[in-house]
């Protein structure tokens, strides 16, 4: 009698893994996940379906008697496949997401299966071992060589630990009144809402104004730090971003760094999208005075085609770290004296998210990522061109995979063109060939086309620009 046979009689009905049909659904997992990646272009990029017809579809079936693996397999196939947004599709332009690594998606899979706690070297010993060389790996790439690290659930996370540690550093643990952290305009919401949750009251978050693309104005950075200290408040970090989200600018990080070293304010860079594009030589210099900040957040969930959710803080403050998150409590966790991650970050349990990365470079290397981050930038250049060509005005100055348009008939008011822009975006995604949004800049509403992806060709961006320009001359037709 096998162990897991024995005492039926204490312990109930017992989960029997031999009676699962694991390798049935092993094998049927597996050719669904071949027919994702081979049918990319199959499905159409957006599902063509609504909350309500999916709420109707999908309620009821949480149950008490399970169907089965395969038959839950099945189900799958039949309700959620066909409602699901195709981001891996060649011409998904969408929010900051990748089609991802295929390396990547495995790697989940490992990691669920395993299910080690990557809070604590003795829970995930190998994990935490790949963590780490990942973490020196990305401090290189960034310069930052004497960086320590660990992955978050999202670029989010990583700035709102970062701005814990740059409160602490300032103040020696908790908020105080009076305490004031700088970001552009520019700057994702996530800044602002990390700054909240970090203590940090409304009015301490500064908007500092941009110029162009969406850059950081630093002699307004500069003078408002100035002025704040002459009225007695208390400057305690920047935040400055490589790579906004909506158009993709970058601030001017050299000047930004000196200026912190000097006014002796805490560096965060917000590299969550644009710092994949550290991976090409002739873009390096763009970020200069990077690796100079105190802590940079990088979302390899974003340009280094990792699945959601992994994300990077890389911080030189290993010692803040230890500060702002020492506990006493937590005696229940066996410490080999080596400070694990539930110790210097805001995380207890830990998915060992590091590991997807982990995976996707062993399987792929870095020279996939770099040669898609390439080709990406390539490719939105030719968008843009091709779109200035069908006579759509294009933002200028793009540097990275976003290209920004608009199509401007004479005679609109600024309103009907603002509203001309999200009919184009709404034909196109509803046509299923397609997906990318519209965003504000510069007072305006302009279509926007973020392309973090392995498969876009230069056949799909011709045939979007065509599209493009087809939908665009129909809409300001039916438009009033
Ligand atoms: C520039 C930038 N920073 C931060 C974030 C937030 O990152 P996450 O969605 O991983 O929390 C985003 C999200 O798109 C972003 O574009």
């Amino acid at each position: 009698m096998k162990e897991s046979d024995q005492g039926a009689a204490v312990g109930g009905e017992a989960f029997d893994l031999a009676s699962t049909g694991l390798e049935e659904a092993a094998a049927k997992a597996a050719a669904i996940f071949v027919s994702i990646y081979r049918g990319l272009e199959e499905r159409p990029v957006a599902p063509p379906t609504n909350r309500a017809a999916l709420r109707a579809m999908i309620a009821g079936t949480v149950v008490d008697e399970g169907v089965g693996l395969v038959q839950a397999l099945e189900d799958f196939e039949q309700w959620v496949l066909p409602g699901s947004m195709g981001t891996p599709h060649p011409l998904y332009l969408g929010l900051v997401n990748s089609s991802p690594l295929p390396g990547a998606a495995l790697g989940d899979l490992l990691i669920s299966s395993l299910n080690n706690n990557g809070g604590a070297f003795h829970q995930s010993p190998a994990m935490t071992t790949c963590e780490e060389e990942l973490v020196h790996a990305f401090a290189r790439l960034f310069g930052m060589t004497a960086a320590d690290g660990m992955f978050l659930p999202g670029g989010t996370f990583a700035t709102l630990q970062a701005i814990v540690l740059a409160r602490v550093q300032a103040t020696g643990g908790p908020a105080q009144s009076g305490l004031r952290l700088y970001t552009s305009e520019a700057a994702h919401f996530s800044v602002a809402r990390a700054a909240m949750v970090a203590g940090v009251a409304a009015e301490g978050v500064v908007s500092i104004p941009v110029s162009g693309r969406g850059v950081m104005n630093v002699s307004a950075l500069e003078q408002r730090i100035r002025c704040d200290r002459e009225e007695g408040a208390a400057p305690f970090a920047v935040v400055a971003t490589a790579g906004t989200t909506a158009t993709g600018a970058l601030d001017p990080l050299a000047d930004i760094a000196a200026l912190c070293r000097e006014e002796k304010i805490w560096l965060h860079v917000d590299a969550c999208y644009g710092g994949a594009a550290m991976l090409l030589e002739p873009m390096r210099a763009r970020f200069a005075g990077i690796e100079q900040a105190d802590s940079i957040a990088i979302d390899p969930h974003k340009w280094f085609f990792i699945p959601v959710t992994a994300a990077l803080l890389l911080t030189v403050h290993r010692d803040v770290a230890q500060r702002a998150f020492a506990t006493t409590a937590g005696s229940y966790i066996p410490t080999d004296g080596e400070l694990d991650a539930w110790q210097r970050g805001i995380p207890t349990t830990r998915r060992s998210s590091g590991l997807a990365v982990w995976m996707a470079l062993r399987a792929h290397g870095w020279r996939t990522i770099r040669a898609a981050v390439k080709s990406n930038i390539e490719l939105t250049r030719l968008l843009e061109a091709l779109l200035a060509e069908r006579g759509f005005r294009v933002l200028e100055g793009g540097e990275l995979s976003i290209a920004c348009a608009r199509w401007e008939p004479r005679d609109r008011t600024a309103d009907a063109i603002d509203r001309l822009q999200d009919a184009i975006a709404r034909d196109v995604i509803s046509s299923g060939k397609a997906w990318f949004s519209t965003t504000r800049h510069a007072g305006c509403t302009w279509l926007r086309f973020n392309m973090l992806n392995l498969y876009t060709r230069e056949g799909h961006v011709r045939r979007l620009a065509d599209l493009l320009a087809t939908t665009a001359s129909r809409a300001a037709t039916q438009a009033p």
